[in-house]
C-alpha cells in the first residue's frame, strides 16, 4: 500500500513538473512581471513588437495572437466611462451595455480638499473601468489653470500643483487597485486649447518643475502611474509626444517611470523621433503619414510600418523597440493579464453614493449673507430660474462626453428635496443659451428651445420672482464648443448668453435670491454685490439635482474649497495682465509663458488693493470655525521638517468641516519666490463645540525652489514665514521659522 502511494505521488510529481516545464514564464502569474516581461519579449518577432507598440482601432491595439497576450482597450476618462465607438469611427457603436455613473469633473474633486474622496473616486471610476473590460483609463487630468478661458480646465484640478498633487495621487492608486491603469494627462503644458495641436510653449525651467511638472511627478513617483499621456502641444519646438526633455530625460530619467507613454490622439508626427525620444504608443494618427483623414490607417501609424522599415535598414535601433514593447508587456501583465484583479462593477448603488458624496463635498459656498442658505423653514415657494437648471450637462465637452445611466437635473434634485418639506417649486427659463445636445451620436433628448424672446423670458422670470419666497438662479457656462470643451478656450471672462442681465432682474425683483453657477472655469460677476448668496456647483455629473439639492437644503453642510482663483476680471490673470497676444494666445504658433511663477493666487495676492472676488482656498459653511494660534513643535531639520500645529474649534451650531492650509513664504532668498505658496492642508471634521488640534507636517521640500543652473531643489538658510489659515486670503497666523542650513537634492527618484 505504501509502495503504491509512493508511486502515485512520485507520478503526480512527474505531471506537474511536466506542467511546468510546458507553461512558458510569460504565462506563470508565481513569477514576477519582469521575468514574465523578458521572457515574452524574447518569444516575440520585429512584427509583433512593432503589432503591440500602435493602435489598432479607434480605442484598441492588438496583443500578440500567437503567443495568447490580449490587446489593451483604452477609454476616456477621467469623469466616467466612455460609450463605446464603431472600430474606426467616432461615431456610436450602437452598444446597450455601454451606459455609465458619470462622476463630478476633477475641478469639483479638487474642490473637495479631501485626498479620501480622491481614493473614492478613483476605485469607483476604476471599478466602472473594469467592469468594461477597459484596461487603460484616459485620465486624470492635471494640467494647471493658467488662464480662465482654457476649454478643458474642467477637466483638471485648478491651479495649485500641491493640491493638485495631493488629488491626484489617490485617483491613480484607487483606479490601479482595479488592475485598470490610471493614463494621467495632457503631459505637459496642455494649457490651452487654441491651436493645441502646434502650439510651442516657451517657459522657463523654474516654472515648469515648480508649477507644471509636480502633479505629473506626484501621479508618476508617488501615485505609480502606469501610464502617461504626452498631449497635442510642443514644448521648446518639439511636440510633446515627440519631447526628449520631456520623456527621456524627466519622466523615464528623473522620475523613473516603468510604464508607458500613450499618444494623444494624433498627436504623433514624426517616426523617427516619435521613435528615439520616449513614447511608446501611438494612437489616434488617423492618417497614413501623407493623407489626414485616412480609414483604417493602422498599419502606417509612424511607430507601425514607417517604424519597421527603418529599423529593418539599420537606421533605429531595436534596443528602443524593445524598450517600448516590454513597457507594453508590462501594462498588459498589470492589466489584463493578472487574473487576480477584482471583477468591477457598473452603475453600482455606491457609485452613485460615490458620485453624489464627492459633489456635495465639492460644491463651494461662495458667500452667504444673511443666510440665506440653507432654505429656511419658512420658505415655502422657490422659484428655479435658468438653463442649467433643466440641462443635462453630460453629454459634450469632448472627449470627456459620457452615456449616463441616469442623470438627475437640478431642477429635479430641488423639486424632490421640497417636495419632502411641503414647499412648492416653480421654474422660469429666464434665458436661452444652447439648446444642442448631442456628441457622437449621443443624444440626450431634450428639447430645449424655447421662441420667447430675451425680454420676455426676464420679463416671465421676474414676475414669477416677484411671487416667490426665493429665488435660486442655476446658471453658468455648458459643454458647448467655446464653454467648457475641448478643441476651443472661451473668448469672454463673463457669464454668456445675457445671464448677468437676467441675475440683476431676478435679484431687483426679488433680493432673497441665490445664483448657482455651473462651471469649470471662473467668470465674472458683475452682479456681486447685490447677490446675497452664490453657489460655485461645478459640473457634477449623475447626482448633479440630488448634490446641489443637498447642499441647498442643508442636508449636507458645504466645505468645497476654491481649487482656482475667482478673480474680478481677465486682466487679473498674470497671463493676461498686459493683455500681450504672445503670452495668450500665442504668435506666430508661440506661447510664451512670461508670468513665471505668477499662476493664480501667487500672482492675485500681490495685488493691492485685492483684485478677487473669492480666493483660492475659500469656501463657507453653515457653521464657523474658529483657527486659535498655531504653534510649531519644535525645530526644522532636514530629516525630520516641521509640524505645525493649530486647534480648530467648531464655533456654530452644526456638524461641518473645514480645511486648514498652510502656505508658505520665503522672506529673504537669491531668487524672486512667490508671495506665497501651498504646502499643507488638512480638512477636518467637528461636531457643533468640538475643537481638533490639526497637524500638518512640512518637509523640506516645502522650503524649496528649483535650481535651474544646477537643476537641484534648493533651500536657502534664512526666514521663513508660515501662514496658516482658512484661504490664501484668509491667513490667521503668521509663524517666523529659519532655516540653518542650504539644503539641496536631485529630482531623480532613484
Ligand atoms: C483628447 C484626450 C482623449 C483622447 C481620446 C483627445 O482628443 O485630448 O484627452 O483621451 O482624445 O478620446
Amino acid at each position: 500500500m505504501k509502495r503504491m502511494t509512493n508511486i502515485l505521488a512520485a507520478l503526480l510529481m512527474c505531471s506537474a513538473a511536466a506542467v511546468n516545464a510546458q507553461t512558458p514564464v510569460y504565462l506563470d502569474e508565481s513569477q514576477p512581471i519582469e521575468a514574465r516581461v523578458k521572457d515574452a519579449l524574447s518569444r516575440m518577432t520585429t512584427a509583433e513588437k512593432i503589432g503591440i507598440i500602435h493602435a489598432q482601432s479607434k480605442f484598441s491595439s492588438p496583443g500578440v495572437q500567437r503567443l495568447g497576450i490580449p490587446g489593451i482597450w483604452c477609454t476616456d476618462g477621467p469623469h466616467g466611462i466612455r460609450p463605446d465607438v464603431l472600430w474606426d469611427e467616432w461615431e456610436q457603436a450602437g452598444a446597450t451595455n455601454d451606459s455609465c455613473v458619470a462622476f463630478p469633473a476633477l475641478t469639483c474633486l479638487a474642490a473637495t480638499w479631501n485626498p479620501d474622496m480622491a481614493a473614492l473616486y478613483g476605485k469607483s471610476i476604476g471599478e466602472e473601468a473594469r467592469y468594461r473590460n477597459k484596461n487603460v483609463l484616459l485620465g486624470p487630468g492635471v494640467n494647471i489653470y493658467r488662464t480662465p478661458l482654457n476649454g478643458r480646465n474642467f477637466e483638471y484640478m485648478g491651479e495649485d500643483p500641491y493640491l493638485t498633487s495631493q488629488i491626484v495621487i489617490p485617483y491613480v492608486q484607487g483606479v490601479q487597485e482595479n488592475g485598470v491603469a490610471a493614463c494621467v494627462k495632457h503631459y505637459a503644458l496642455n494649457n490651452q486649447e487654441v491651436d493645441r495641436d502646434h502650439v510651442n510653449v516657451l517657459v522657463d525651467d523654474r516654472t515648469l518643475h515648480e508649477i507644471y511638472l509636480p502633479g505629473f511627478k506626484a501621479a508618476v513617483v508617488d501615485g505609480g502611474a502606469w501610464s502617461i499621456m504626452p498631449g497635442y502641444n510642443k514644448y521648446d519646438g518639439d511636440h510633446a509626444c515627440e519631447n526628449s526633455v520631456l520623456l527621456l530625460d524627466i519622466l523615464k530619467g528623473d522620475w523613473d517611470f516603468d510604464g508607458v507613454a500613450i499618444s494623444d490622439w494624433g498627436a504623433v508626427h514624426n517616426t523617427e523621433k516619435v521613435a528615439s525620444n520616449g513614447l511608446d504608443m501611438e494612437f489616434g494618427s488617423w492618417t497614413n503619414g501623407l493623407n489626414w483623414g485616412a480609414s483604417n490607417a493602422y498599419d502606417d501609424y509612424f511607430l507601425a510600418k514607417p517604424y519597421e522599415k527603418l529599423i529593418a535598414e539599420g537606421k533605429l535601433p531595436m534596443s528602443d523597440l524593445d524598450d517600448k514593447a516590454a513597457r507594453v508587456l508590462r501594462l498588459i501583465m498589470r492589466t489584463e493579464m493578472n487574473r487576480n484583479r477584482p471583477y468591477g462593477s457598473l452603475n453600482s448603488d455606491e457609485h452613485y453614493a460615490a458620485a453624489r458624496r464627492i459633489g456635495g463635498e465639492g460644491i463651494v459656498l461662495l458667500k452667504n449673507d444673511k443666510n440665506l442658505l440653507p432654505v429656511a423653514d419658512d420658505v415655502k415657494n422657490i422659484l428655479v430660474v435658468g438653463e442649467n437648471a433643466i440641462k443635462m450637462m453630460t453629454v459634450g465637452g469632448g472627449s470627456s462626453s459620457l452615456k449616463v445611466q441616469r442623470e438627475t437635473l437640478p431642477l429635479e434634485g430641488i423639486v424632490a428635496n421640497a417636495a419632502g418639506r411641503g414647499v412648492d417649486v416653480r421654474y422660469e427659463r429666464g434665458y436661452v443659451g444652447d439648446v444642442t445636445g448631442e456628441y457622437n451620436g449621443v443624444t440626450t433628448g431634450q428639447d430645449l428651445n424655447d421662441a420667447r424672446s430675451a425680454d420676455q423670458l426676464i420679463a416671465d422670470a421676474v414676475k414669477a420672482a416677484k411671487e416667490a419666497d426665493m429665488v435660486i438662479f442655476v446658471g453658468g457656462l455648458n459643454k458647448s464648443d467655446h464653454q467648457d470643451a475641448e478643441g476651443a478656450d472661451r473668448t469672454d471672462f463673463a457669464l454668456p448668453y445675457n445671464q448677468d442681465a437676467v441675475i440683476e432682474a431676478l435679484v431687483a425683483a426679488n433680493p432673497n435670491t441665490v445664483v448657482v453657477n455651473l462651471t469649470g472655469n471662473a467668470y465674472s460677476m458683475p452682479w456681486l454685490d447685490k447677490v446675497p448668496a452664490v453657489v460655485q456647483g461645478w459640473y457634477i455629473g449623475s447626482e448633479a439635482g440630488n448634490a446641489l439639492a443637498d447642499v441647498i437644503f442643508g442636508d449636507v453642510n458645504p466645505s468645497g474649497k476654491l481649487p482656482i482663483t475667482f478673480a474680478k476680471s481677465l486682466t487679473d490673470y498674470a497671463a493676461h495682465a498686459t493683455n500681450d497676444p504672445t503670452m495668450y494666445p500665442g504668435v506666430n504658433g508661440d506661447v510664451v509663458y512670461k508670468e513665471g511663477l505668477d499662476v493664480g493666487y501667487r500672482h492675485t495676492d500681490k495685488l493691492k488693493p485685492s483684485r478677487v472676488n473669492f480666493a483660492f482656498g475659500h469656501g463657507l459653511s453653515y457653521t464657523t470655525f474658529k483657527l486659535g494660534k498655531a504653534t510649531l513643535s519644535g525645530t526644522f531639520s532636514e530629516a525630520d521638517g516641521v509640524t505645525v500645529e493649530v486647534p480648530v474649534t467648531n464655533t456654530g451650531d452644526r456638524k461641518g468641516a473645514e480645511v486648514v492650509q498652510v502656505y508658505v513664504r520665503d522672506l529673504k532668498s537669491s531668487v524672486v519666490r512667490p508671495v506665497k505658496e501651498l504646502k499643507a492642508f488638512d480638512k477636518v471634521e467637528l461636531e457643533p463645540g468640538q475643537t481638533a488640534d490639526v497637524k500638518l507636517h512640512l518637509d523640506k521640500s516645502a522650503f524649496a525652489f528649483y535650481d535651474p543652473a544646477t537643476k537641484l531643489w534648493t533651500v536657502e538658510p534664512g526666514k521663513f514665514e508660515i501662514l496658516v489659515g482658512t484661504a490664501s486670503d484668509n491667513i490667521s497666523t503668521r509663524l517666523p521659522l529659519t532655516i540653518k542650513d542650504t539644503l539641496t537634492w536631485s529630482d531623480a527618484v532613484r
